[in-house]
């Protein structure tokens, strides 16, 4: 257990895409022990709330471990003002299971959004583990798409898809093709909800397991508050000791769409009465 007095300095600050941020933070007792597919929860300031981040790289050497994060609300926001230099209030982790990463055969990994980051972490492992893979990285616009190039590097083939087509395929139709005429032994999905139930769907029918990132509401992350409650397979099981991982082919995903989105209007006040303190809102108007 870290003791308050160390600090948790951001080492290094990388912009992915406007409101899209990786930081690699000195942590090196998380360091020590990440894997694949485990999160770490973030606390920005003595009254910040718990954010769970998914660990997007580690370095045992240098004592540190990369998180990507979108800001989406309050505490995201905060983050991103952060610089390198500035410490965090606490870092827990790692949480959750890691990733089974052995020799499967041929993979495909599909990432969209801020989640390509860690799962290139993924992409990366399956290699090692001797896989040929396939790597889809999505987005909604081209200009909100990053690590094309380090997909590239690290995957046999690389395929990239936007939700309004500005770049590469127009949506995730194109892997039905793709599943057609090539066989694939696992598949995984990391992004938003809608897209891993869309890939879920479209794997299901080719019989291909599917394992999905579930991001569920947290509190503490270690079993105890029950607020990550997720259904799989018909049971209830919780998010993070559970997982974060689960067969997509077995998730009831409209339930954690619905409980993702129970505080959203408390949230949204949140967040646009923090930006008014900030000296300005979305529409515009000064502090003053
Ligand atoms: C295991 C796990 C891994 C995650 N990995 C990443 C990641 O690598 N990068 C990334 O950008 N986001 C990730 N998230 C989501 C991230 O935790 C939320 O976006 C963040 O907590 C939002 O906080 P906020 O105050 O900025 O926004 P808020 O305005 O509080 O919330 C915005 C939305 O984020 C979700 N959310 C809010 N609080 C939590 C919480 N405590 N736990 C989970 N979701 C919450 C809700 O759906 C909410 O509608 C992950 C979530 C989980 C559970
Ligand atoms: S976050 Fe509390 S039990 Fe999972």
């Amino acid at each position: 257990m870290r003791r308050r007095s160390e600090t948790y300095k951001i080492v290094t600050k990388k912009e992915l895409a406007p409101k899209e941020k990786l930081f690699e933070v000195e942590a090196p007792d998380i360091a020590a022990k990440a894997l694949p597919g485990q999160f770490v929860i973030v606390i920005i300031g003595e009254k910040g709330e718990r954010i769970p981040l998914t660990i997007c790289d580690y370095d045992r050497k240098k004592g540190t471990v990369s998180f990507a994060f979108h800001e989406v609300g309050k505490t995201t926001k905060e983050l991103g003002l952060l610089n390198e230099g500035d410490c965090l209030e606490n870092l827990t982790g790692p949480l959750g299971n890691p990733s089974e990463i052995k020799n499967y055969g041929n993979v495909l990994c599909v990432g969209g959004s801020i989640m390509i980051a860690p799962l290139l972490l993924q992409v990366k492992a399956m290699k090692e583990a001797g896989n040929r893979v396939t790597t889809v990285i999505g987005a909604r616009i081209k200009d909100v798409l990053f690590m094309e190039e380090e997909a590239k590097a690290m995957s046999d083939q690389v395929y990239v898809a936007t939700d309004d087509g500005s770049k590469g395929y127009k949506g995730l139709d194109f892997l039905k093709e793709v599943l057609a005429k090539e066989k694939f032994d696992r598949c995984i999905a990391m992004g938003p909800v809608v897209m891993m139930k869309t890939v879920s769907d479209i794997t299901k029918p080719f019989g291909i397991p599917t394992i999905v990132t579930l991001t569920p509401i947290m509190v503490d992350g270690m079993g105890m508050c029950g607020v990550c409650r997720v259904t799989v397979g018909g049971k209830m099981l919780f998010g993070c000791v559970d997982g974060p991982e689960f067969d997509g082919h077995q998730v009831d995903f409209d339930e954690l769409i619905h409980r993702q989105r129970l505080f959203l209007p408390e949230e949204r006040v949140v967040s646009e009465l923090w930006e008014l303190e900030q000296g300005g809102c979305k529409c515009g108007r000064s502090k003053a």
